[in-house]
């Protein structure tokens, strides 16, 4: 197989999901720096603004960093243009989610970045690796935002893992504490793509109400749920936690509330989370958390 390393130049396999919005510079760099893979969440980000975060994570690391693509998310001049910023600027890698990627793996491929792609089906792993993804994130319904998977994780990662052959797979969905990430490893996983855990890090752009939502809330509060998500095609799957009782229209709408909102907007709407949110107690830098995560790793 593969290994992880090889491909990204990291020293731990839990790689933080790309996150539009919440994971910007400093998580990435955050958690790179310390030897896990951090993802910059592009979505909504225009050419030129991707282009500057790319230049600010260089700035706070000289570790091997990704940048996450989700064409639904292309921001104002559209994913083609968040695309070719992200070739000319040669992160080590780049993570896509939601679409069709037979055109696109290639051109990055070429340009030497080394490409994995979030599945939430059998279907979709097998096209990823006919286009010729590097790494497949295999993702479970117990995932938090917007959720591709109709399929518990211990029921698809085996059959991922199965077709997958020499390509290494990283599990997603709900994995916040160290046994879990140290089963779907038993069970064959490479690595894990985690997303929850990293929201409540110091370096995250998350406001922090959502901070403190996540950290009150239990395995029993999260909801899937396909109404409204900010941005996103009406009846778009995704996994949140539901507002306190704080009626607004917004409580309608799912979203991600980052620094840069407002008080009342973090507190309305409902607030994407995985599965795990219970595992997540307290605000930490994200080195802690990473390493936390690991500590059955070692
Ligand atoms: C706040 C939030 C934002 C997300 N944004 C993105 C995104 O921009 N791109 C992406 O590929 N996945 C995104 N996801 C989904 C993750 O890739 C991943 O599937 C999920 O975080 C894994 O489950 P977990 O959150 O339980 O760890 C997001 C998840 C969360 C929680």
């Amino acid at each position: 197989m593969a290994e992880l390393d090889t491909l990204y130049g990291t020293k731990n396999p839990i790689f933080q999901a790309g996150m539009g919005g919440i994971a910007g510079p400093e998580l990435t760099a955050a958690i790179s720096n310390v030897g896990g893979l951090g993802h910059l969440g592009a979505i909504r980000l225009s050419a030129k603004d991707l282009k500057n975060w790319i230049a600010q994570t260089k700035a706070l690391t000289d570790k091997p960093f990704a940048v996450n693509l989700v064409p639904p998310g292309g921001g104002p001049d559209g994913f083609d243009a968040q695309l070719d910023v992200t070739i000319s600027e040669k992160p080590k890698a780049v993570s896509l989610y939601w679409g069709d990627f037979g055109s696109v793996i290639p051109k990055l491929k070429e340009a030497g970045i080394s490409v994995m792609v979030q599945v939430g089906s059998l279907a979709e792993a097998q096209k990823a690796l006919s286009d010729g993804a590097d790494t497949i994130i295999a993702q479970g319904i117990e995932a938090g935002g917007h959720v591709k998977s109709k399929i518990g994780l211990m029921s698809i990662l085996p059959d991922v893992l199965k077709i997958a052959g020499t390509t290494p797979v990283l599990a997603a969905g709900g994995l916040s504490n160290p046994s879990k990430i140290k089963a779907v490893l038993g069970m064959g996983a490479a690595g894990v793509w985690v997303g929850t855990s990293f929201i409540v890090a110091t370096e995250s752009n998350a406001h922090e109400i959502y901070r403190e939502r996540l950290i009150e809330a239990t395995v029993d509060d999260t909801h899937h749920g396909h109404f409204y998500s900010y941005g996103w095609p009406i009846g778009t799957p995704y996994r949140v936690i539901k507002p306190g009782k704080n009626y607004s229209l917004r409580n309608f709408k799912a979203a991600g509330a980052r620094r840069s909102d407002s008080e009342a907007f973090a507190r309305t709407v409902q607030l994407y989370a995985g599965q795990g949110v219970g595992d997540v107690k307290e605000k930490k830098s994200a080195a802690e958390i990473l390493n936390d995560l690991s500590a059955d790793l070692y």
